[in-house]
């Protein structure tokens, strides 16, 4: 998808990824499957927002096509000193359509830019989401277990 740009979330863009963070598929497969009520998702975003500002434990960015938001992609800091998680969407109207793997790539040409290492951990049944990261470059490299659920980790191999 080559009209895909990155630019960054603001408080503008907390309904739209609320709707995209907590729909069916999304919580399907994200390690809390519970939905976060409104208000806490307006002061996650309010920390985001703040600590984009400071660029160190987080940062996200909306995907827009057409000048049209599409989805986002999040890092957050792990412990380890330059490895960040990796987090994306896709507004479920545009699944399937190459947003995600599009939107992984412009990631990683930002984390390889600013010297940042990401890695995801994808839910063993998501294989949408195996496959976009795949494509966009990231290897399997553990399999491992959070509570019943298995989870695949990927770590960005730029070489
Ligand atoms: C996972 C997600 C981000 C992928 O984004 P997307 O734009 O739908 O994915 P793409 O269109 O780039 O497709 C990626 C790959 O999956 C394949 N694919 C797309 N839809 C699929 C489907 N329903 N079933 C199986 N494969 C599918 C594509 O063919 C492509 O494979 P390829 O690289 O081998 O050609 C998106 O589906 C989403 O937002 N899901 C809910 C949230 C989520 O799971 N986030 C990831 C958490 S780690």
């Amino acid at each position: 998808m080559d009209d895909l740009s990155l630019r960054w979330f603001t408080m503008d863009d907390a309904a739209l990824v609320y709707h995209w963070r907590y729909d069916s598929t999304a919580t399907q497969y994200s390690g809390d499957t519970s939905v976060t009520p409104w208000s806490s998702h307006v002061a996650w975003c309010n920390s985001i927002v703040r600590d984009q500002k400071t660029r160190r434990s987080a940062y996200m960015w909306i995907a827009e096509s057409y000048s049209q938001p599409v989805g986002y992609v999040r890092l957050t800091a792990t412990s380890a000193t330059g490895v960040y998680k990796i987090s994306i969407a896709v507004d479920p109207e545009m699944r399937g359509c190459g947003v995600g793997t599009s939107m992984i790539k412009l990631c990683n040409a930002w984390c390889d830019e600013h010297g940042i290492t990401p890695f995801a951990n994808i839910h063993n049944n998501n294989i949408t989401s195996r496959k976009a990261f795949m494509s966009a470059g990231y290897t399997q490299q553990i399999a491992n277990e959070k509570g019943s659920v298995d989870y695949g980790r990927y770590i960005y191999d730029s070489t």
